[in-house]
């Protein structure tokens, strides 16, 4: 079983956050967002490996390199322009070969990770096999009609008027079959060559393909609130031994909760953390400074008197406020204190396409 990861595309959705980098890498729990795609890869028992690179992709080959970090062994494939995840699987036709493979798209985040696939494959009736889970608002993703033996009713693509409440998520089993199938497809309106069309198409052809629900969390990460709730659903569900201190807490300081600290940072008396929260390597938490739940803060951030609640912060922030932050992601090199003299007011030097909410 081979194993497809999706890092391409252009992250509109998550500017200005993407302006100059992979969405992919963002980080949650201070870790990029594509090395929880290739953990539960490997945890399938998947070792070869190929990530599809889209227009921006600085940052992914210096950071996971041959793969030999995660056990496994990368390639590398460059789509260029996103033009729909069914032409990602062209683009790694040589790559695929005559194997089966999972594909995953790469700003996906399952709790349970993608070994409930190869167990339904096993059962070795199925050309495909998708995952469902239920959502509130189907509209916005691909939907699937279900039968109560995993067989498929339907699958559409963002309906008007969707026939179930089950999104189909961001990760699928294929077998080569699929190759027949997108070779014959056609751009949707969009002008993509869309999966959902590849899956119903393969569909009709073999009346194979198998759906299971997923238990547990789905998290599509494609809007800024969603980088949120993935941070707090991770720090969630993180294993005790995440949760090291390899830094320093001041036996003055007020900490509870689970929380992670990494070498050279210091949580001076006075602080006050709130697990769970992963705060990187030389961080400094300054007295009076309070760090609230799923908060993850980056290398070399220093907060001084600010209150942090539910945010993520990157590498090399400094907040110095006397107000709480919440629901927030602030860049790398970001710097937010206090305007001391007049006239007085809010100053600000934002990027492009920047959201203030105050
Ligand atoms: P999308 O979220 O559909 O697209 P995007 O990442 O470009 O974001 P936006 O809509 O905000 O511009 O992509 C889903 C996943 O698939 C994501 O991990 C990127 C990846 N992808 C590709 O690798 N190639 C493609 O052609 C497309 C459309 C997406």
């Amino acid at each position: 079983m081979k194993g497809l990861l999706l890092a391409g595309g252009h992250g509109t959705r998550l500017r200005p956050l993407t302006f100059r980098g992979n969405k992919h890498m963002l980080p949650i729990a201070n870790r990029p967002l594509l090395f929880y795609g290739l953990d539960h890869l490997k945890e399938a028992g998947v070792r070869e490996v190929a990530i599809i690179l889209g227009p921006i992709k600085e940052g992914i080959e210096d950071q996971i390199g041959d793969g030999a970090d995660f056990g496994l062994h990368v390639t590398y494939i460059t789509q260029g322009e996103p033009k729909g995840l069914a032409h990602a699987v062209l683009c790694a036709r040589e790559f695929l070969g005559e194997e089966d493979f999972l594909m995953y798209l790469g700003d996906n985040l399952l709790e349970h990770g993608a070994a409930p696939y190869l167990e339904r494959f096993a059962q070795g009736d199925a050309s495909a096999v998708v995952g469902a889970v239920p959502v509130k608002e189907p509209r916005h993703y691909g939907v699937v009609e279900m039968a109560p033996d995993g067989n498929i009713l339907s699958i559409e693509e963002k309906p008007a008027s969707p026939k179930s409440n089950l999104a189909l998520i961001g990760v699928y089993l294929f077998t080569p079959e699929i190759h027949r199938i997108i070779a014959e497809l056609k751009p949707s309106k969009r002008g993509e060559l869309e999966i959902t069309d590849a899956i119903w198409a393969l569909h009709k052809a073999t009346g194979r393909v198998r759906a299971i629900r997923l238990e547990g969390w789905w998290k599509d990460t494609g809007q800024p609130t969603d980088l949120i709730e993935a941070n707090e659903r991770v720090l969630a569900s993180r294993p005790k031994s995440f949760f090291a201190v390899q830094g320093e807490i001041d036996p003055q300081a007020n900490v509870s909760g689970h929380i992670a600290l990494g070498a050279g940072s210091v949580i001076a008396a006075g602080a006050t953390i709130r697990g769970p929260v992963v705060l990187g390597r030389k961080v400094r938490v300054e007295s009076g400074a309070y760090i609230g739940p799923y908060t993850s803060i980056g290398d070399g951030s220093v907060i001084r008197r600010a209150e942090i609640d539910h945010s993520i912060l990157m590498e090399n922030v400094t907040v110095d406020i006397p107000g709480r932050i919440v629901d927030s992601i602030i860049g790398r090199g970001s710097q937010i204190s206090e305007r001391t003299h007049h006239p007085k007011g809010h100053s600000f030097i934002l990027g492009d396409s920047t959201q203030v909410v105050l």
